[in-house]
């Protein structure tokens, strides 16, 4: 073999296959697809079944003391799992202090909220029905009773067995079809893959997110590296108030760009309106850089190819009573 035959299958051998369009992937380092396989917890493996129940769940109002407002109010599937507020509108018209973060690929954190406070899924799922501010139950005796007037007790025991209709298993379930509300084949996945192509400027951007730095923090295939970083921007004190550290103060949870180009506005504050925006303020706040128009709107362009297929969620029967009226109050 010759020399430069050795060094071109050399080469291929490194860079792994090159593009249709001959072009090899030299994707930055990290950057990857969605994977394929969402984790799950030992002790809650998923069923068709289960899948099921968290889906009626997740769009019955019943889990609201006021019968008006469900998962879907605030992360609307139908809308990249987010409502497009600043801060989300809950129990009798309130808003909450931050933004609603999507629930699609949510299953791939390692810890939920911006500011981590619950760990997986499971724990999630037990948080919104307590707030007095989001679904505002009283007490989760209260909201086991009205699900079971709502009629999910034999939806429960099929799933669950005996007895099964319980604030853990409702969580459970929740748990388990958030698991497949995830968001694969994004342009920029498919062109990863050697599958298709993504625009000139959104490699640009692709190239520009390497150089500037921001990759040291949205890295890997979910763009974060689900580390809690400074974001001093406002009064809310963020990961402090969960773990009471000083060192914790206005530390927030790096953000995914996954759907990004669907979820705005903006922060956990919701205080950016547009992407462009956001990237500006992050590049001046991260990274101390003043970003050109260019490189801003190909920084865009590249988040723009993060947009992956959207789950086909079918609108659920919920389960209901015959004739009792649920016990819904102010
Ligand atoms: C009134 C609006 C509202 C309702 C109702 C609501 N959420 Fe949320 N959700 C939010 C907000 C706001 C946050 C972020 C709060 C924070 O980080 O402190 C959030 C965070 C989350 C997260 C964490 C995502 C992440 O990126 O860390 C998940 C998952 C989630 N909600 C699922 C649910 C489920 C399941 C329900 C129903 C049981 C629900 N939410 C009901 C507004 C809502
Ligand atoms: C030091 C770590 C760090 C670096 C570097 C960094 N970011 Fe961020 N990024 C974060 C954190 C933390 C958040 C969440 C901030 C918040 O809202 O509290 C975030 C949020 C974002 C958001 C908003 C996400 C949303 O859904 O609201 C965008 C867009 C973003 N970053 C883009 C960038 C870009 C582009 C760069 C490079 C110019 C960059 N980031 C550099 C840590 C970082």
């Amino acid at each position: 073999m010759s020399r430069s035959l050795c060094f071109l299958a050399l080469t291929l051998l490194i860079a792994g296959p090159a593009f249709a369009d001959g072009v090899p992937a030299d994707i930055p380092a990290g950057m990857g697809p969605l994977p394929g396989v969402v984790p799950a917890p030992a002790d809650n493996p998923a069923s068709t079944r289960k899948i099921e129940l968290g889906k009626q769940l997740y769009f019955d109002p019943a889990l609201s003391k006021s019968g008006n407002v469900s998962c879907n109010s605030c992360h609307n599937l139908a809308n990249g799992g987010v409502d497009n507020q600043r801060f989300s509108i809950g129990h009798q018209w309130q808003r909450g202090g931050r933004n609603a973060p999507t629930v699609l690929n949510a299953a791939f954190w390692s810890s939920q909220f911006w500011d981590g406070r619950a760990a997986q899924l499971e724990d999630q799922a037990k948080g919104p029905p307590m707030n007095p501010l989001e679904m505002a139950d009283d007490t989760a005796e209260q909201l086991i009773a009205r699900l079971k007037d709502a009629g999910y007790e034999p939806l429960f025991s099929e799933v669950f067995g005996e007895n099964a209709l319980t604030y853990d298993n409702m969580a459970k379930a929740i748990a388990a079809f958030e698991r497949t509300l995830i968001t694969p084949d994004a342009p920029f996945d498919l062109y990863a893959r050697g599958e298709g192509k993504i625009s000139a400027a959104a490699k640009r951007g692709m190239y520009k997110v390497e150089e500037l730095g921001c990759t040291g923090c949205h890295a890997g295939p979910l763009f974060t590296d689900n580390s809690f970083q400074r974001f001093d921007y406002g009064t809310d004190v963020g990961r402090k108030a969960v773990t009471g550290n000083a060192e914790d103060d206005h530390l927030f949870r790096v953000q995914s760009w996954r759907n990004i180009a669907l979820t705005a506005p903006y922060f956990h504050d919701g205080s950016i309106a547009t992407l462009n925006q956001a990237v500006r303020v992050m590049a001046k706040k991260q990274l101390d850089a003043d970003l050109s128009d260019k490189d801003a709107s190909d920084i865009v362009a590249f988040l723009n190819t993060l947009t992956g297929k959207q789950p086909r969620v079918t609108y659920p029967l919920l389960p209901r009573p015959s004739g009792k009226a649920l016990d819904f109050r102010d």
